[in-house]
């Protein structure tokens, strides 16, 4: 799949989520193949702000995690402007992602996310300028717009007017959040109508969905979330369904539980023991779903504090399998 003049070595891309996608996490969905990663969304005005520490610790995380795309958040044209400039050049950012599709009411009352779906003028300047300050390919993330104001389709057209070089389409309204089912009519839509790359997104959990969406909207890649959580292998899964027709099986628990160790010790090389737990703490309950006896195994999840705490746990569920 080509971002411009970006060439990703395939179609699969995981989703940016703010508390989710750390450096940790999408190192782990690197190692199993996804073809592009991104950032979870940052705020341009606070990132300009970022004390010198945040900032370089950011950009040494950012630059050994490639390709990624930054994603930026804000609605101040030349704020947004300024932080593209210091992702493409100090971030080293491959691709830079402007959010135009988070339903957050503390990011709609500030005219940012969603919100740029109903003002789409604004939205078309952000672009200009974003395109205009950076040399790196500049894409959006959309939704299908409001309820009153679907636009999805013409916000697709002015992005390809002003240099967008793709265009990720998540086929649910603002007002939806998560709810209902993910409306894939909207992206097969927009694929036919523009000749920027298009990404197709939303209710993606398994390989056959990922190659559904592919065939029926036909789409240029696939953007995967909450699919992907505690479950990395939907990449590897569903690359081979795509190469050869059958996807890999499923992992075995020995499989998921190295995995989360795994994941584990990325989490405490970064963060420290403290927090690298807490944060491990919803990961591992996304691990250890469908396990035998997870239930009672989440309440130990929840009070763990230490690595070796996280290590009786996965192997308290390797026994009981
Ligand atoms: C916990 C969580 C955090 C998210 N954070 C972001 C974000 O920072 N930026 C963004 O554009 N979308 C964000 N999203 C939306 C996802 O990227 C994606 O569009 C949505 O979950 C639909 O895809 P899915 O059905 O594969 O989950 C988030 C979603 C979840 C569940």
């Amino acid at each position: 799949m080509n971002i411009g003049s970006y060439h990703t070595n395939n179609k699969l891309i995981l989703a940016p989520m703010a508390s989710i996608t750390d450096h940790s996490f999408r190192q782990v969905c690197r190692e199993e193949g996804c073809g592009l990663v991104f950032s979870e969304m940052i705020s341009a005005r606070a990132m300009l702000e970022y004390p010198p520490e945040k900032l370089d610790k950011l950009a040494f995380l950012i630059r050994q995690d490639k390709p990624i795309a930054v994603q930026l958040f804000g609605s101040d044209r030349q704020v947004m402007g300024r932080a593209a400039e210091v992702a493409e050049s100090y971030l080293q950012a491959d691709i830079i992602d402007i959010n135009m599709g988070c339903p957050a009411r503390k990011i709609l009352k500030n005219k940012e996310g969603g919100w740029l779906l109903r003002d789409i003028n604004h939205a078309a300047l952000i672009m200009e300028e974003l395109v205009q300050r950076v040399n790196i390919p500049v894409s959006i993330k959309i939704r299908k717009g409001w309820e009153d104001c679907q636009t999805a389709l013409e916000i697709s057209r002015l992005a390809e007017e002003k240099g967008i070089k793709a265009v990720t389409i998540h086929g649910r309204t603002v007002e939806q959040g998560f709810s209902g089912q993910a409306d894939w009519e909207i992206i097969k839509k927009i694929k036919e109508k523009i000749n920027i790359t298009v990404i197709g997104n939303g209710d993606v959990f398994t390989p056959y969905d990922a190659k559904r969406m592919l065939d029926y909207c036909g789409c240029d890649g696939v953007m995967i979330a909450r699919g992907a959580l505690g479950n990395p292998w939907i990449f590897p899964r569903t690359l081979s369904l795509l190469e050869y027709g059958v996807a890999t099986p499923p992992p075995s628990f020995e499989e998921k539980m190295e995995k989360a160790l795994h994941h584990l010790e990325l989490l405490l090389t970064f963060k420290g023991e403290a927090r690298a737990t807490k944060e491990m703490r919803k990961h591992a309950h996304w691990y250890v779903k469908y396990a035998k006896g997870a239930n009672a195994i989440r309440k130990e999840i929840n009070k763990a504090t230490t690595r070796q705490d996280f290590i009786e746990i996965f192997n308290k569920i390797l026994a009981g399998q």
